[in-house]
């Protein structure tokens, strides 16, 4: 059996990266794990299991990891990703306000990451799979044969992300979704335990002025590059 294609997605927050991947997923025949739906769902069990105080995480989640469920569910045909916490849908919670503003403190627990790194590397075990998050590139698939970090201007993000969260219904002003995006990633990019970089060999995708379509063009065309490179080393390897 050839090996599937592993890539890897990270970047700074509502940079396109889950559209990016999902496009990806279904255009190549790959399953689509986003990661940053892991960390909400671990949030919203803290938020819902009264283990947030004042914005501090309760040392006491860390002991309950091996109680919580996640599962996910990607149908290529409407490109929906569903994520279940404990066999509850959860993917519009994970996206309120109330989880945004406590995720990337949750994300920045070392037990927590080490928990869903292994269970992320794990559902990656067999290629075939894109992945988007912080620490893909990284931690989670080092050898992903293809990586792209994804950034795009502070404006265009806090706008692409106020329209999205507006059209949900969820009433928040474009400052707060301003100061949540800054407050995450400025968290994301300073924590100590596996912070956001772009590797070495990450290719940067800034899609300030790209449309989604223009933006899977270009992924396409380095994933097929990509894939000529794999499959001339096997051939090499034969
Ligand atoms: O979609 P958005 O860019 O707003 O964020 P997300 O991908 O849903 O991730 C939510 C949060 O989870 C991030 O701000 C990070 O704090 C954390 N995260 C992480 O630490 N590592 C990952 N691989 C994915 C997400
Ligand atoms: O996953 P991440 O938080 O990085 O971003 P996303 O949820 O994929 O994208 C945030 C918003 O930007 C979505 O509403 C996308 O439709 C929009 N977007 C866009 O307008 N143009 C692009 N080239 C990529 C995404």
């Amino acid at each position: 059996n050839p090996k599937q294609l592993t890539i890897a997605i990270d970047g700074f927050s509502s940079t396109g990266k889950s559209t990016l991947a999902k496009d990806l997923a279904v255009a190549l025949g790959l399953n689509y794990i986003d990661s940053g739906a892991m960390y909400r769902a671990v949030a919203l069990y803290a938020l819902e299991n009264n283990l947030v105080h004042d914005g501090q995480i309760s040392p006491e989640l860390v002991k309950k990891l091996d109680d919580i469920h996640i599962a996910f569910q990607f149908n290529p045909t409407n490109k929906k990703s569903e994520t279940f916490l404990n066999g509850r849908n959860v993917e519009d919670k994970i996206r309120s306000t109330a989880v945004s503003a406590v995720v990337s403190e949750v994300a920045a627990i070392p037990e927590v990451r080490r928990h869903l790194v292994y269970l992320q590397k794990n559902m990656g075990k067999t290629g075939g799979v894109v992945m988007d998050g912080r620490d893909i590139g990284s931690v989670v698939f080092p050898d992903a044969e293809l990586k792209i970090f994804m950034t795009a201007d502070e404006d265009v993000r806090v706008l692409r992300r106020w329209k999205e969260l507006k059209d949900k219904g969820y009433n928040t002003t474009i400052e707060e979704v301003r100061e949540n995006l800054n407050h995450r990633d400025h968290l994301d990019t300073t924590r100590a335990d596996s912070p956001l970089i772009k590797t070495e060999d990450a290719i940067v995708l800034d899609n300030s002025n790209l449309s989604q379509q223009e933006q899977l063009e270009l992924a396409i065309s380095w994933a097929n590059k990509a894939k000529a490179i794999v499959e001339e080393s096997q051939k090499v390897q034969c």
